[in-house]
């Protein structure tokens, strides 16, 4: 099989650049219509598939991304590697807004969403012990340093539900208690999406402010965010325009990403 690229584009970054034979798809799925088309091409010879997370013109909420329907239109036009690149706060003095993090962990606080591809009929059991896929995120590492980005190795991303920003004691106690790295409102059900799909999942979280804890910097405003967005973009697309080289001939995931499914069906196969 061969090696396609899949990046979810997250708040400010709804395409990417130089892409060879780009079109944009039109693809339907039974978990309905993804957040947009996906511009389908080659970069450096590698196939890359790019889907707005919130679509074109940013249309969708992070409560109302059609999440299920964004992974399946991935795997069903042959990705095999999934990006996220996304916008998150920071709970950390040293995680400054315009570095970004490539999280390997998350705790999922969303509550409004579909999280599953599994459930009456078919019931399955992924782990998600070990949410993202460690070659696939160390490229990432490798092409954010490359492109000259400060990159941060590793971090827990608390998702939440949104569409308001957080409270101060909640700001505090993901940060104090939990011992949370970055915020965000889309990591998840994605990257759970990802695991029960068998595609290799990678976040690169692009930080845009200090989220509400930090005391000099108050409460977030998105205009705040807009502003460092517009930069981080820029660096998100050359990270990405790096990335294909990074990765070299797709091969069976080490850490089994690509075979996620492979024991964690508890529906008879005559019941199915
Ligand atoms: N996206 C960007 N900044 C954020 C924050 N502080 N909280 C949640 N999502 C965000």
């Amino acid at each position: 099989m061969a090696r396609m690229i899949g990046v979810i584009g997250g708040s400010g970054v709804y395409d990417i650049d130089g892409l060879e034979d780009a079109k944009w798809q039109a693809i339907e799925t039974p978990w309905g219509t993804p957040s947009d088309e996906v511009l389908t091409g080659t970069l450096n010879g590698v196939a890359m598939a790019f889907l707005p997370r919130h679509g074109r013109g940013h249309v969708h909420s992070p409560s109302t991304v059609p999440y299920r329907a964004n992974i399946d239109a991935l795997k069903r036009l042959g990705v095999t590697d999934v990006v996220s690149v996304s916008a998150c706060g920071s709970f950390r003095e040293e995680l400054a807004p315009g570095d970004f993090v490539v999280v390997d962990q998350f705790i999922d606080r969303t509550f409004a969403r579909e999280k599953s591809f599994f459930g009456t009929g078919c019931v399955a059991h992924v782990s998600v012990a070990h949410p993202t896929c460690p070659r696939l995120s160390a490229a990432c590492l490798a092409a954010g340093r490359e492109a000259g980005v400060t990159m941060h190795d590793g971090g827990t991303y608390l998702a939440m539900e949104g569409p308001q920003f957080s409270s101060l004691a909640e700001s505090k106690l993901y940060r104090e208690v939990w011992g949370c790295d970055v915020i965000g409102m889309t990591n998840m059900p994605e990257a759970k999406l990802a695991r029960e799909a068998e595609l290799c999942y990678a976040s690169v979280a692009m930080i845009t402010d200090y989220d509400s804890w930090h005391p000099d910097h108050g409460a977030v405003e998105i205009t705040d965010i807009i502003a460092t967005l517009t930069g981080n973009a820029d660096k998100a697309r050359s990270l990405i325009t790096l990335l294909a080289a990074k990765l070299g001939a797709h091969e069976p995931c080490a850490d089994g990403c690509d075979r996620a499914l492979e024991y964690a069906i508890m529906t008879a196969p005559e019941k199915r």
